[in-house]
This record gives C-alpha cells, sequence and structure tokens, in this order.
C-alpha cells in the first residue's frame, strides 16, 4: 500500500505492508538509519522516534498509523541542535546505538521541564536502554542541554 508520511517537516510518499512497523518503513523507503532495532518489543528505546512531539517506540507503532502525524527522528533536528551538541561534548555514549533515542526523549522532557533534577532525567529515559552503560554520562549532558 501506499503511506502518506510526514517525516522531519516533508511529506512523503512510500510503499508498506499494512502490517508493516514505522521502523521498518523508516529505514527502508527513507534511508533514515537512527532508528535502530534492538529488542523489537518496546522494551530499549532504540527504535525512538517523535510521533505528535512524544517519544514513541516505532517497533510497535503500526506504519498505516502514522498518516497524518507528524514524525520526528534525530536527523530532523539538524547537526547543531543543543541536546545533541550537549551528548558530544560529555561524552555522553561509547557505541552510540542508544543515543538517537536518548536525544529525542531528553529533547521531549526539556521542553516539558527545562532544569529537571537528576531523579526527573533519570525517570524520563527510564525507557531508553544503553547497553554500554553511560548512564552517569548522560545525565550530565541533559543537565548540560538544560542551561545550554
Ligand atoms: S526496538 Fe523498539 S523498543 Fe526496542
Ligand atoms: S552507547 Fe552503546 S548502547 Fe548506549
Amino acid at each position: 500500500m501506499k503511506l502518506r508520511l510526514r517525516v522531519n517537516g516533508e511529506l512523503h510518499e512510500v510503499e508498506a505492508r499494512p502490517d508493516e512497523m514505522l521502523l521498518e518503513v523508516l529505514r527502508r523507503e527513507l534511508g533514515l538509519l537512527s532508528v535502530r532495532e534492538s529488542c523489537g518489543i518496546g522494551v530499549c528505546g532504540a527504535c525512538t522516534a517523535l510521533v505528535d512531539g512524544e517519544p514513541l517506540s516505532t517497533c510497535l507503532l503500526l506504519a498505516p498509523l502514522a498518516e497524518g502525524r507528524d514524525v520526528t527522528t534525530v536527523e530532523g533536528l539538524g547537526s547543531d541542535h543543543p541536546v545533541q551538541r550537549a551528548f558530544a561534548e560529555e561524552h555522553a555514549f561509547q557505541c552510540g546505538y542508544c543515543t538517537p533515542g536518548m536525544i529525542l526523549t531528553a529533547k521531549r522532557l526539556l521542553e516539558e521541564n527545562p532544569r529537571p533534577s537528576d531523579e526527573e532525567i533519570k525517570l524520563a529515559l527510564a525507557g531508553n536502554l544503553c547497553r554500554c552503560g553511560c548512564y552517569v554520562k548522560v545525565v550530565e549532558a541533559v543537565k548540560r542541554a538544560a542551561t545550554a
């Protein structure tokens, strides 16, 4: 089937099966490889995109249900977003697999709560797992972004 998806501010017409998840369509049809598969069951957050501004596991969202909604991936933030910059400056990653999802979730947190406490940051990012164990640096990065 053909789908019309608004992704990173642009409307795209893409091909997808009706049972395909948004994760697969973003990667295959639009080449948005920052959206990553790991668990495939909504646990790890590697596949996070913002859908209508809210962090969502795209491995759980059927692509046809994303029609008419606003999808944002890390590619849509540009190369110099303050949260991205803070992650780089704090060295808040090792392999980087989890990082796009972390950045999008942190972006949303800071929109809602511009000066979060450590506990609030940890709570907001509880759905974004990091196998490299960069959690301490991630909290520092979010705090740095909050003061940028
Ligand atoms: S791959 Fe979607 S939450 Fe893990
Ligand atoms: S930096 Fe490797 S999984 Fe988080």
